[in-house]
This record gives structure tokens, C-alpha cells and sequence, in this order.
């Protein structure tokens, strides 16, 4: 039985008094031992939020991280920096990295195997636009998203892996994908790893919806049979955040 994992995705909000008056909101909030809840955040808040976390099961991640070890790259943050920070999830591959900062299949695999390297978990981002999903190429799309991504990686890796699927065109819009739609793809993701893997490792890894998730949408989508939690971005910098942690209650 999987367990349930709900991530907030900050996105580029959020100071870091800001952040920690966000933590002290939640906190009391979001305390459900059925689900496992990570709030990945902008770097400079990392270190505030998981001194703010302490004493709560409130997992810390970045939202990205880059794969080389240390040196020259101005404006990066390294894995080494990440770890002994206390993070211990990092979202690799989201569509607005892939979007806005040129961010390719390749470069989000060497990110992951980097990840696993240092032990920090990946949440690894794949989803189609809206253009892919009127040509009907969003099964074959994300299918080669996950592969790519997965070169190198070995089945115990994967087993510990989140995949979060994330149409870009439920991102930011209000238009949640329906449970079939998100379900459809969440299942189709588990059989690529199963094509890779094995079943064992298949059934292992957590796979998340994310786009619009909301306290209305998220019962229904997170009952999925492939559905493991959800990724979500607007409505994590609220205390609606906390009513999708108890989506069950
Ligand atoms: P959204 O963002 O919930 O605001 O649509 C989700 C995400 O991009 O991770």
C-alpha cells in the first residue's frame, strides 16, 4: 500500500519572514499520519523553513538544484548544499524549468541520477501542453519524458522516486484535469516503469497529479487507483493547503 504524498510547490513566492509565517500557519494544520507532507521552496527560504518546521512531519525540498558538484556555475545551487541544509526532496523537471529556462530531458536524468547520488529524493515533473493533448501524442510524450529521465537509475532508486504528472495546461489555470484524465496518465506512467523495471518496482513508485489542485478537486483525484498524492502550487500558499493534506476528513 502506497502512502500518500502531498507536496506544496512555492514557486517563486514567499520571502522568508514570509515563509516562516506561512510554516507557523500550517503546521498545526497538515499533521496527518497518512500522508506524507513536503513543502519545497525557493532556496534562500530553505534553511528559515525547516527551522520553522522542526518538531512537525513537515518534509523540506527545493524546487531545483543543479547536477554538478561545486564550482563555476553563478547562480546555482548544489546537492551538497541541499543535503546539508536538511532538504531531503528537490523538484527536478518542472515545466516552467523546461519552459522558461531551457531545461531538456537530458539535462533533468543527469539532475536525478545526482539526486540519488547524494540521497535526496526527486520529484521528477513530466506533462504535456494542450497542443499534445489535441494531437493525442500525450501517452507517447510522456512516456519518453519518464524514460529519459529514468536512464541510469536503478530499480531500488525508482522504488523511492516521486513522479509528478502535471499537464502544463492545468498549471496556474484553474482547470484541474478530471480524476479520469489525470488517472489515465498516472497509470500510464506506472506501466512505463514497469516496462523498464519490474512490477515490484512499479507498484513502489509514487506518482502524483499536479495542475490546479484545489480542496474541491483533491478527494477525487487523489481516490485514483494511481494516484498517489498530488503536487500543488497556488493552493499551497494558503491554509487551504492544510484542508487538501486532510482531503480524507
Ligand atoms: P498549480 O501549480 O497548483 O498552481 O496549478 C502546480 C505546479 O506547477 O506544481
Amino acid at each position: 500500500m502506497r502512502k500518500k504524498i502531498i507536496a506544496g510547490n512555492w514557486k517563486m513566492n514567499k520571502t522568508p519572514s514570509e515563509a516562516v509565517a506561512l510554516v507557523e500557519l500550517l503546521k498545526p494544520l497538515v499533521n496527518n499520519p497518512d500522508v506524507d507532507v513536503v513543502f519545497c521552496v525557493p532556496a534562500i527560504d530553505i534553511i528559515p523553513v525547516i527551522e520553522a518546521a522542526k518538531g512537525s512531519n513537515i518534509g523540506v525540498g527545493a524546487e531545483n538544484m543543479y547536477y554538478e558538484e561545486s564550482g563555476a556555475y553563478t547562480g546555482e545551487i548544489s546537492p551538497d548544499m541541499l543535503t546539508d541544509a536538511g532538504c531531503s526532496y528537490v523538484i527536478l523537471g518542472h515545466s516552467e524549468r523546461r519552459g522558461y529556462f531551457a531545461e531538456t530531458n537530458e539535462s533533468v536524468n543527469k539532475k536525478v541520477l545526482k539526486a540519488f547520488e547524494h540521497g535526496l529524493i526527486p520529484i521528477i515533473c513530466c506533462g504535456e501542453s494542450l497542443e499534445q493533448r489535441e494531437q493525442g501524442i500525450t501517452i507517447d510524450w510522456i512516456r519518453q519524458q519518464v524514460k529519459i529521465a529514468f536512464l541510469g537509475v536503478s530499480a531500488d532508486q525508482t522504488k523511492t522516486a516521486i513522479i509528478a504528472y502535471e499537464p502544463i495546461w492545468a498549471i496556474g489555470t484553474g482547470k484541474t484535469a478530471t480524476a479520469d484524465q489525470a488517472e489515465e496518465v498516472c497509470k500510464a506512467i506506472r506501466s512505463c516503469i514497469g516496462e523498464i523495471y519490474d512490477q515490484e518496482t512499479a507498484d513502489a513508485i509514487r506518482i502524483q497529479y499536479g495542475g490546479s489542485v484545489n480542496a474541491k478537486t483533491a478527494p477525487e483525484l487523489f481516490a485514483m487507483p494511481d494516484i498517489d498524492g498530488g503536487l500543488v502550487g497556488g493552493a499551497a500558499l494558503k491554509a487551504e493547503f492544510a484542508d487538501i493534506v486532510n482531503y480524507k476528513k
